[in-house]
């Protein structure tokens, strides 16, 4: 059916401890769509990511892919939803000692047990596609840039061409020039796969050019969301001071003083 959204969060509650993280986040988000969540430093972005990915588990709460109920799905059952995912982790996250094109070809090779030759010839497709050389291939991380190494992560997370990619900070460290290269290029690769993502950032440039949907975590809830267009004019005066980056309103950072 297609009216069944992709991807769909219901009450999603995640604590450490005494500390309660996500406080009963709910989003959906349609095939196809691109679903972009804003939010401060420390406000549960990349745990919301790491619980439907299932790295962590949520206490209370749905997190349903393809109208599937997947919290607390192991062995054959999770496997089979994993390779509906492509992923870049906040801050590429590469393997330092693998070569590039190994990296990219890691989960075609580890994940679904495609031979090396073919798996290079496929990495190598996908560095053509965020501008790499098949040169590039033969390197290892460290010999790159910071924008390369993040061209290196979407190429590996686009690589087994999933139905849903998760991106975490994928701008974060990097010149605006070079991070707006990399939005179009996600934008790009995302149209050709018609793949549905989530994104999470705080770089509402990034947010602006690469999302469909906005939606707006903060302490552990989604305070606002609506059509990307609409962010300029929520009404919302957390949404309001998060993307003119104010010091003063209702968010306040909570600053140790000495
Ligand atoms: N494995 C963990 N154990 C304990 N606390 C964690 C763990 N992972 C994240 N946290 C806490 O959860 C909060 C949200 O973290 P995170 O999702 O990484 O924030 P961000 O929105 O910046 O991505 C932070 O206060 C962090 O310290
Ligand atoms: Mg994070």
């Amino acid at each position: 059916m297609n009216d069944v959204p992709k991807i769909r969060l219901q009450g999603v509650q995640k604590r450490f401890g005494p500390k309660v993280v996500l406080d009963g986040v709910d989003l959906e988000i349609p095939r196809g769509k691109s679903l972009v969540v804003i939010g401060g430093s420390g406000t549960g972005k990349s745990v919301m990511i790491k619980c439907v990915l299932g790295l962590m588990r949520p206490e209370k709460g749905s997190i349903q892919i393809d109208g599937e109920e997947t919290v607390g799905l192991r062995g054959d059952a999770r496997d089979r939803l994993m390779r509906k995912f492509g992923m870049l982790f906040q801050g590429a996250a590469l393997f330092d000692s693998l070569r590039v094109w190994e990296n990219v070809a890691f989960g075609l090779i580890q994940g679904r047990g495609m031979g090396r030759v073919q798996a290079k010839k496929l990495a190598q497709e996908k560095l053509g596609q965020v501008g790499l050389g098949a040169e590039v291939g033969e390197l290892f991380p460290a010999e790159l840039s910071g924008g390369m190494q993040k061209r290196v992560a979407l190429a590996r997370a686009i690589a087994a061409e999933p139905e849903i990619i998760f991106f975490d900070e994928p701008t974060t460290g990097l010149d605006p020039i070079m991070a707006d290269v990399i939005n179009d290029l996600i934008v790009h690769c995302v149209e050709q796969l018609g793949a549905t993502t989530l994104s999470i950032t705080h770089d509402m440039a990034s947010a602006r050019k690469i999302a469909d949907r906005v939606a707006m975590i903060h302490k552990g809830k989604i305070i606002w969301t609506g059509p990307v267009e609409e962010v300029d004019r929520s009404g919302n005066p957390f949404v309001d001071q998060f993307i003119h980056g104010r010091a003063e309103g209702p968010i306040h950072m909570e600053v140790r003083r000495p």
